[in-house]
């Protein structure tokens, strides 16, 4: 029969695991939730009123439960001890190195983890793998833990990949489309994997909680970020149609998006996705299908990759082409670090590889984003230098868009900020050498009252109207 959770650890403080962990402990005042990282400063900041992450509606529900049954510790051994179930939510970074280097993920933190599980435990425990892994992960997991467990000390291994979206990670948690539990099919295996629905029973609807086979559940979470993904690569190659034939990418998804089979969400025309997860879970896929000698459906995958690495492109060259093929010396605002709003997480943004485009031509730019900290910025450059120009000499950081926009020849949307859209235009229209430019990466501010001030308009998905 399933046990009772009381005691849940969740190893990994990350935008993963503490925003799922700490919905959870809110959601079952009955369990203790202890959420831990090595990184001590990470930790620190859970603790303070300054968290480490920017999610909407996450304060609340942190400062409601710490203290209370939610605790943010580095002591991973004692909370893997004490606890009966344990989330591994450790990062899973693409490999840099070695075999697979640049597609498949590394495992190398996943592994430690699921060592030092098996070395404190003294008791039988439910380990639940909430990382975005490669299938068969789990398998590997539970070879590690059987191997060095001790007497009387059993390991259950479920695989319950997390489908959040940053920005609106909490009412995602609190109203998910679906909980999906994968366990072995055997008498434990279903057993461990009713003791976590029961957890999520607390707030989710039962039918909402699907349990499938272990490697279903692996599988999915892959599918349903590489399908996410290829509908925007889909959207984004019929932009590059629209540009070039007069017709507008947004009545074309709208109308397409009408049709219940293929649905409304999701068809945003952009400057190109990015994120933790898309390229990352694509490339996955990718390696997984190469490594299963299916070399047709690594390609069908890779494809969608490839039209996002040629929106970004394109999207930079239009800036250049537009702006009389040369943007050497000039100056160019970029609105949006983040890669989407409602997130100061930069990681995969569109925007680091078309400010590199335009440092690679030698032009002037100043980057503004309302979440993203200055040092962020400057790490993501550091990161992704060529070497080609000094970034330190061409980049500036400003306070306030309107900052940002001073006599700039081009101002690029590459976020879709609320804030931009309400932004006084005409005072910065004022402070922009003429002709002045917008290219609305992101199809989000109104065209004609921007044409009706004076600014040049050019957005992804339509032709010169
Ligand atoms: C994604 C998945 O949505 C989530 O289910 C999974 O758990 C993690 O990966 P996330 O990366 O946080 O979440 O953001 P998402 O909203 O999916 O956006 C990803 C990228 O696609 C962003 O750069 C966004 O701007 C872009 N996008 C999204 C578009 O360009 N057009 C769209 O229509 C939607
Ligand atoms: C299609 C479009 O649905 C319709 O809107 C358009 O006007 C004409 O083309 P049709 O070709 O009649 O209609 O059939 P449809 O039901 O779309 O199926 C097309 C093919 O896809 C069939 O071979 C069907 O078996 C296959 N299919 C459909 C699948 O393999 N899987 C599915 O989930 C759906
Ligand atoms: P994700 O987006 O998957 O949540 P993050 O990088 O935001 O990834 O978070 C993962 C966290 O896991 C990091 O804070 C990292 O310090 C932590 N971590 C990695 N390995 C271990 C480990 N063995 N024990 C405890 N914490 C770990």
């Amino acid at each position: 029969a399933p046990i009772t959770v009381k005691k849940i650890c969740c190893i990994g403080a990350g935008y993963v695991g503490g925003p799922t962990c700490a919905v959870i402990a809110l959601k079952c005042p009955n369990i203790q939730v202890t959420i831990v990282d090595l990184n001590q400063a990470r930790i620190d900041a859970w603790n303070s009123d300054n968290l480490p992450i920017y999610e909407p509606g996450l304060d609340e529900v942190v400062k409601t439960a710490r203290g209370k049954n939610l605790f943010f510790s580095t002591d991973v051994d004692k909370a893997i001890a004490e606890a009966d179930l344990i989330f591994v939510s450790v990062n899973t970074p693409t490999k840099k190195s070695g075999v697979g280097a640049g597609y498949a993920a590394d495992l190398n933190f996943l592994q430690r983890a699921t060592r030092r599980i098996a070395e404190v435990s003294t008791s039988s425990k439910i380990v639940v793998e909430k990382s975005t892994v490669p299938c068969r992960t789990a398998d590997a997991m539970r070879t590690i833990l059987e191997a060095n467990s001790k007497p009387g000390c059993r390991f259950d291994i479920l695989s319950n990949p997390e489908f959040l979206a940053e920005g609106t990670a909490i009412s995602d948690l609190f109203a998910p489309d679906r909980v999906l539990i994968g366990s072995l099919q055997t008498e434990s295996g279903k057993d461990a994997c009713a003791a976590l629905a029961n957890v999520y029973a607390n707030w989710v609807p039962r039918d909402r909680i699907l349990t499938v086979g272990l490697w279903s559940s692996e599988l999915t979470k892959l599918a349903a970020n590489a399908m996410l993904a290829q509908r925007i690569s889909s959207v984004n190659a019929l932009s590059a149609i629209c540009e070039a034939t007069g017709a507008n990418i947004d009545e074309v998804a709208f109308a397409v998006g009408k049709d219940s089979r293929v649905g409304a969400k999701f068809l945003k025309a952009s400057v190109g996705f990015g994120g933790s997860c898309f390229q990352k879970d694509i490339l996955n896929l990718v390696y997984l299908s190469e490594s299963l000698h299916l070399p047709e459906v690594a390609k069908y995958w890779k494809a969608v990759v490839d039209m996002n690495e040629y929106q970004k492109d394109r999207f930079s060259r239009k800036v250049v082409d537009t702006l009389f093929n040369t943007i050497t010396g000039k100056k160019i605002a970029i609105l949006g670090w983040a890669f989407k709003k409602d997130t100061g997480d930069t990681r995969e943004s569109p925007s680091i590889s078309i400010c590199n485009h335009f440092l690679s031509e030698k032009a002037r730019v100043n980057v503004y984003d309302p979440q993203v900290t200055e040092e962020q910025i400057w790490l993501d450059l550091d990161e992704t230098s060529t070497n080609e120009v000094d970034h330190k000499q061409h980049v500036s950081i400003s306070k306030s868009a309107i900052e940002a926009c001073k006599d700039a020849e081009a101002i690029v949307i590459c976020t879709e900020w609320d804030e931009f859209k309400t932004l006084d235009w005409a005072k910065i229209y004022e402070a922009c050498p003429r002709p002045a430019f917008v290219f609305d990466g992101r199809l989000m501010l109104n065209r004609a009252e921007l044409q009706q001030i004076g600014f040049k308009v050019v957005t992804i998905g339509s032709g010169d109207v």
